[in-house]
Formats: structure tokens, sequence, C-alpha cells
């Protein structure tokens, strides 16, 4: 066999071996690549929510999509974002609701799985509930 051919087969090697899965990987992007773009003060919240909860939970504003728990669009703000005189009280009944998930965990008999509670505490837990209640209803 010639050096040719050695050559024309190592080039091919390659082309499968690394071209072919960077073009998947690069096509892929990063886990949180739907997340959608939200106000700085809100950016930590977002990323403790894809760490903490997006295996779980969906939620369009984070681009998460677990299904274990309830979709917490629908779930939150059924009506869609707040909006009006009343937005800042509805966001402060939803923040309440979803501190109270996080620290107490949930476990009704209408869903099959349960949520376990104190997954985050004190200002991390303030910071996701209150993205959470600001971002709800987007998707
Ligand atoms: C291990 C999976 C799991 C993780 C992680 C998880 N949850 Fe849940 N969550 C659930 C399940 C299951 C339910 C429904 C429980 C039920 O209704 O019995 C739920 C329910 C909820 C509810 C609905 C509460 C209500 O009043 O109806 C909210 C809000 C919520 N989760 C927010 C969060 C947030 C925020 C995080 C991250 C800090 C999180 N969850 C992490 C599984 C999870």
């Amino acid at each position: 066999m010639s050096k040719r051919i050695f050559v024309i087969f190592g080039l091919l090697v390659v082309f499968l071996a690394v071209v072919i899965p960077w073009l998947v990987f690069r096509a892929d992007g990063d886990a949180a690549a739907g997340a959608e773009e939200v106000p700085a003060d809100l950016r930590a919240g977002q990323s403790l929510f894809q760490t903490n909860c997006g295996t779980c939970h969906a939620l369009y504003a984070a681009g998460t999509d677990g299904n274990f728990g309830p979709d917490l669009d629908p779930l939150l703000a059924p009506a869609g974002p707040p909006s009006g005189s009343t937005a800042q009280e509805t966001i402060a009944a939803v923040e309440g609701r979803v501190l109270n998930a996080i620290e107490e965990g949930l476990d009704s008999d209408t869903i099959a799985g349960r949520m376990p509670g104190g997954i985050l505490t004190g200002e991390q837990a303030e910071e996701v509930a209150d993205f959470v209640a600001r971002a709800a209803g987007q998707g």
C-alpha cells in the first residue's frame, strides 16, 4: 500500500472522529441555550433555577423542560404575565407560594411525585422565588 492511501485514510478518520462530533456538539449549544434574556437583577435567580429546579420543572423563561414536577408557567400564571395595577400583588403572592414550596416541599395527593423541601434556603431561595414569580407565564 502506498503512503498516500494511509494519508487519505488518516484524514478520513480525523473527519469522522473529530469534525463530525464537533459539528454536532456545536449545533447543540449549551444546556441553557433556550433560556430567555431576563433583567440583570433576575439572572442569579434564573441560573439557580436552571441548576436546582430545571431537572424537575419546565419554565419557559429559564429554558428548562423537566417533567417530574408540574410545568410552572401554566401552574403559576394561568392567565399569562400579570399586568396593570394588581401586578405587584400577584407577583408577591406567587413569590410566597414558590418560596413555601422550596422551603417546605410539597406532597399533595394530586401529583405522583413529591417535591423535597429545603433544596435552597435563605437568600438563594428568595432569589429563585423572585425570578419564578416574575418570569412565569411567558411560555
Ligand atoms: C426532585 C424534583 C423537584 C425539584 C428538584 C424541584 N421540584 Fe418543585 N415540585 C416537584 C413536584 C413533584 C411538585 C408537585 C408536588 C405536589 O403537588 O405534590 C413540585 C411543585 C412545585 C411548585 C408548586 C407549588 C404549589 O403551590 O402548587 C413550585 C412553585 C415548585 N415546585 C417550585 C420549585 C422550585 C423553585 C425549585 C427549585 C428550587 C423546585 N421546585 C425544585 C418536584 C421538584
